[in-house]
Formats: structure tokens, C-alpha cells, sequence
């Protein structure tokens, strides 16, 4: 059988944020991340204003509205700051649109193409999961800076050297109750991906609350999707919380991979970055659970990261607290030692996590 979406990898996470300026100086001074261009008035751009940062592989776009009746501005009061674009790069933006929408996904851009000095960048996109879009880009006839509209930014002073993140790993979902399997039939449908990994709720469970998951992955395993949703517990569930503050679906982290988690979370703490608490009582039966690591569990405890081991490697992870003042969307830093999973056996000490901050918020 043909790949009738080839996928050429991530191409970039857009936030709609209501303070873009803002925002990007959190992603460049917290996460490392180097301000690369920008698009606004004073490129001609009337409507919004975008900053494009990059670290490693990984590209950011936060954007905000310059008036109050934009669809950027109607979104972020609506959702607060989110994922607005999982961005997807392809060979053709042209054939993945159509191909996804015959199969019965929502147009959202049609395709075109914009141009400038630099060369031309073929653009398209559909609706996922609420107000969530995936953009298709390909940019191989570009050597400009992000797009055209874009001027390139020289970074002011010494260059961010960034905190050792790679490439994004994985973009989890949110959705609602009985929604898992309509929007992983979708992926399956209408980007051809299959599932990976299917996690029961009482793999992922605390006295208070659970959750279903499973995994939507492209053929080659570059693309990870895990789309949650909430399931029955004695209170409100993590994802119920999300969905109620997010004002529905959407995209409830994302995932970026590091080649030393110890340095990299190091490094995010110094600049300020809070991450989830893990309890002392996870590192006293994380070695006999895992086995034999590289790194030192003295780090690991120290920094409160943790550890997880499949049949194919283990692996290292831990979640930051969430990035705006809604209960929404935050960032995993995960560090792969063969392991091709998302942390499963982590899901329960998680969930113990989140749910202390949830207590403290009051929505527990
Ligand atoms: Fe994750």
C-alpha cells in the first residue's frame, strides 16, 4: 500500500497567545529557545504580530492579534494561550490537503502558495480536534527566514545557547469524553496513521481520577499523537479540568526531546522554569522498576525527574508546570534510551503530581 500523506517531519508549533512579545521572551529567557524573525507592522503584517524561535530542530510561532475583532484575539479569549497549528512538513501541501479532505477532514486554508525574494513556500491546512489545526508546509523552494512576510532577526548580544533541547518528541491531545475513538479513527482515516500503544484507564489511574489514551503515529514513528480522554474517577479528572479552562479540545502538551535530561532540566531550572513535584517515595522503588541507567539516580532524585523502561530501552521525562495562567497547556523535556513509549509506568506518579497542584487550584 502507497503512504498517501508522507510526512517529512514537524515543521512548527503556532501559539496564539495574547501577548506575543511577551510570550516569545518567556520561550527565549525560560526555555533557551532563539528569536530567528518576526513578522508584524513593521513588515507590513496589519493584523497580528508573530515571533518565530528555534532551538535545536524545533520551531515555535506565538502570535497575537493587534485589534480586538481578529480570530486570534476571539481564540485566546476563548482558550487562553494555546496550540493554535501542529504544523506538519510534506513534500506536496498541495496533494496532503486534498488527499486529507476527500477523506473527510475539515479545510481550514486552502492551498497557495507566497512568495518572495527568498523562493516560495506552498502552504495548506485542516481542523483537528476543537479549535486545533494541522498545517502543511513545504518550504524546500525557501531559503528565507521562516516565510515571506518574515524579516530574520540578528539575536541582540551574546547568541541564546539554549538548554539542549532537539526536536519535538510527541503533541498530546485532549478531548472529550467519548471522543478518543472518533478523533483516532480520524488520524487513521485521513493521515493514514496507526496506533501504537493503547493504554487501559486502569493503567492510568489514581484514586481520584483516570484516563484513557492511545497513540496515533505516521509509518515511519516520526509523528506521535496520544489523544487522552477523561474517564470515570471519584472527582474531576486532569482532562475535565483542561477541557473546562481550555473551553474544549485541544492540545494539552508537547514534548521535546533532549540528549542530557540532567543538563537540560538543570539549565531550565536556573532560568526559572517550575516542574511538577514527584514524591520522595517514587525514587525508593524507581531503580528495582527500571534497572540499570547511564545517569545517576542521585541526579534523577535531585532534580525530581523520572524513569521508565519498555521492552525496547528506558527512558527519562518530567513535566513542567503548566505554561499561562489556565490550567492548560505545558511541556515534557524526555530524553530516549531505545524506549519507544511515553513514560506508562510514569502515568500514575504523574497523575499523583498533577493532582496536588489541582488540589491547590481549588478544582479537585
Ligand atoms: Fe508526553
Amino acid at each position: 500500500m502507497t503512504d498517501f500523506m508522507p510526512l517529512d517531519g514537524w515543521d512548527h508549533v503556532e501559539m496564539w497567545v495574547g501577548n506575543a512579545k511577551q510570550a516569545a521572551f518567556f520561550y527565549e529567557q525560560a526555555f533557551g529557545f532563539t528569536q530567528t524573525a518576526y513578522a508584524g507592522p513593521e513588515t507590513g503584517v496589519r493584523d497580528r504580530a508573530s515571533y518565530v524561535l528555534e532551538q535545536g530542530e524545533i520551531r515555535f510561532v506565538v502570535t497575537s492579534a493587534m485589534r480586538e475583532d481578529h480570530e486570534i484575539a476571539h481564540h485566546s479569549t476563548r482558550h487562553g494561550d494555546g496550540v493554535r497549528d501542529i504544523a506538519l512538513a510534506v513534500p506536496d501541501a498541495t496533494d496532503a490537503y486534498r488527499q486529507a479532505v476527500q477523506r473527510g477532514a475539515r479545510g481550514v486554508i486552502e492551498p497557495h502558495t507566497v512568495e518572495d525574494e527568498f523562493g516560495r513556500v506552498e502552504l495548506s491546512a485542516i481542523g483537528t480536534y476543537g479549535d486545533t489545526i494541522h498545517s502543511f508546509v513545504n518550504r524546500k523552494g525557501y531559503e528565507g527566514p521562516y516565510l515571506p512576510g518574515y524579516k530574520s532577526v540578528s539575536p541582540n548580544g551574546p547568541t541564546n545557547a539554549g538548554v539542549g533541547l532537539l526536536a519535538v518528541d510527541h503533541c498530546v491531545g485532549n478531548v472529550e469524553l467519548g471522543r478518543m475513538d472518533h478523533w483516532v479513527e480520524f488520524y487513521e482515516r485521513v493521515m493514514g496513521f496507526t496506533e501504537m500503544l493503547h493504554f487501559s484507564d486502569e493503567a492510568i489511574s489514581t484514586e481520584y481520577s483516570a484516563l484513557m489514551s492511545k497513540v496515533m503515529s505516521d509509518g515511519q514513528g516520526k509523528i506521535k499523537f496520544p489523544i487522552n480522554e477523561p474517564a470515570e474517577g471519584k472527582r474531576k479528572s486532569q482532562i475535565e479540568e483542561y477541557l473546562e479552562f481550555y473551553g474544549g479540545p485541544g492540545v494539552q502538551h508537547v514534548a521535546m526531546t533532549t540528549s542530557n535530561i540532567v543538563e537540560t532540566v538543570e539549565a531550565l531550572k536556573e532560568r526559572g522554569i517550575g516542574f511538577l513535584e514527584t514524591p520522595e517515595t517514587y525514587y525508593e522503588d524507581v531503580g528495582d522498576r527500571v534497572g540499570e541507567i547511564d545517569e545517576s539516580w542521585d541526579d534523577l532524585r535531585r532534580l525530581r525527574i523520572l524513569a521508565d523502561r519498555d521492552d525496547d530501552g528506558y527512558l527519562l521525562q518530567i513535566f513542567t508546570k503548566t505554561a499561562q495562567d489556565r490550567p492548560t497547556l505545558f511541556f515534557e523535556v524526555i530524553e530516549r534510551h531505545g524506549a519507544r513509549g511515553f513514560g506508562d509506568g510514569n502515568f500514575k506518579a504523574l497523575f499523583e503530581a498533577i493532582e496536588r497542584e489541582q488540589a491547590l487550584r481549588g478544582n479537585l
